[in-house]
């Protein structure tokens, strides 16, 4: 059996995995279990990590590094720093009272955007009223095209900037490690659960005064406003619309006619394609190692997207992202900015608001720090110099 550890506090968390270890105590095994899982044999989900290990830096010297600047520009969007919160289902799993609307606030006082998910556990209205800071929607195509529409013109009417259409989920991968631990939404407290949760008290008292943890943006279209309780993988396998293909981004374009995000392109024809279908930011990503396991690392694939893209769109690297120095080596490979998903929601497990605001101060600094010891004092100068092959 593991040591007893005195348990560790918000302020004794100096890194993200410092974060995790304390979420993961904090919640019980259903919703940790789902953050942090991946799909099937989780290879992707341990490649998004190991790759950016594939990197060895070149730092510069003497350079005059007393101010660094982290600031960047996406989608015309002024960013303080090179961050963005990305969409994430049910973040009130984590945190049942804030989730959502507890990580947009985050996001706004550290100057920067969150994307709103589509399987978000608050609306589209909580989330608009609980921030006054840029928010984007990400939109997944459910079969019900009227329900899409509702998306659309919902976030356009809430003030949202931006669309962030996720391509890379026509079916449901296969998280395994939900299966086993029964998680569904919303979350059923079976006898094969209660044991677990009992001995989560303070999660589960939460969890049962707060609102129930739905797909909180499509539970009128149910029948008495509920949604049943579903395996996740049943649910989206239901509802989403797996013959999504160019034609419909066209129509999305054309309905949004503003910012718009692809999210999930691994492939520089892809990238190509949809940039030249209108899109303004491609967000090369493996969902996280969500999806289909053993694709490649977002970081192994970014450069050569980006030199296909060649600056007509923005360039988002998302996955594995835990360092300031992968947010570094991102950068120099032609991303502007890294989306993080993981590491907010571990530090909203952790300590809610404050926990997912700690996350983003950890990952801030880090990346500070780093370009300050590479030589580069901004963020917007970083590039393949930089780096070099890590022969280990
Ligand atoms: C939802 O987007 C998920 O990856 O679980």
């Amino acid at each position: 059996m593991a040591a007893k550890r005195a348990p560790r506090r918000l302020s004794g968390c100096h890194t993200i995995e410092d974060l995790r270890d304390l979420c993961r105590r904090r919640l019980p095994a259903a919703p940790f279990g789902y953050i942090d899982g991946g799909a099937e044999e989780e290879v992707t989900l341990e490649r998004n990590r190991q790759a950016f290990a594939e990197y060895a830096f070149r730092p510069r010297t003497l350079v005059d590094v007393s101010r660094v600047d982290l600031s960047t520009e996406i989608l015309g969007q002024p960013l303080a720093l090179p961050l963005i919160l990305a969409p994430c289902g049910f973040a009130r799993l984590a945190d049942p009272r804030g989730g959502e609307t507890a990580a947009a606030r985050a996001a706004h006082r550290a100057g920067t955007v969150s994307v709103l998910s589509s399987m978000a556990s608050s609306t589209i209205e909580q989330v608009a009223e609980a921030s006054d800071g840029p928010l984007w929607y990400q939109l997944y195509v459910w079969r019900d095209r009227g329900i899409l529409r509702d998306f659309i013109d919902r976030a356009r009417e809430s003030g949202y900037r931006a669309l962030c259409l996720t391509v890379d989920v026509p079916v449901f991968g296969q998280r395994e490690r939900d299966l086993r631990t029964g998680m569904t939404i919303p979350p059923s407290l079976t006898l094969h659960t209660l044991m677990n949760v009992a001995r989560h008290p303070r999660w589960i008292w939460e969890y049962l005064s707060g609102p129930r943890i739905t797909v909180a943006n499509v539970a009128k279209y149910a029948p008495g406003g509920r949604t049943g309780v579903s395996a996740l993988g049943s649910y989206v396998n239901q509802q989403f619309d797996p013959t999504l293909n160019w034609r419909d981004l066209e129509w999305m374009l054309a309905e949004w006619n503003g910012p718009f995000a692809v999210k999930g392109v691994l492939r520089p024809e892809d990238a190509v394609r949809a940039v030249e279908t209108g899109v303004s930011a491609i967000v090369v990503s493996n969902h996280g190692g969500r999806q289909l396991d053993h694709s490649p690392a977002p970081i192994q694939v970014l450069r050569e997207i980006a030199a296909a893209v060649d600056g007509r769109a923005d360039i988002v690297l998302d996955g594995g992202v835990r360092r300031g120095t992968d947010v570094a080596k991102a950068l120099a490979l032609g991303a502007r900015a890294c989306m993080i998903g993981r590491p907010y929601l571990y530090g909203l497990g952790a300590g809610g608001e404050r926990g997912a605001e700690r996350a983003i101060e950890i990952l801030r600094s880090e990346t500070e720090r780093a370009l300050a010891l590479l030589g580069c004092p901004s963020a917007r100068e970083l590039d393949p110099s930089y780096l070099q092959p890590n022969s280990r």
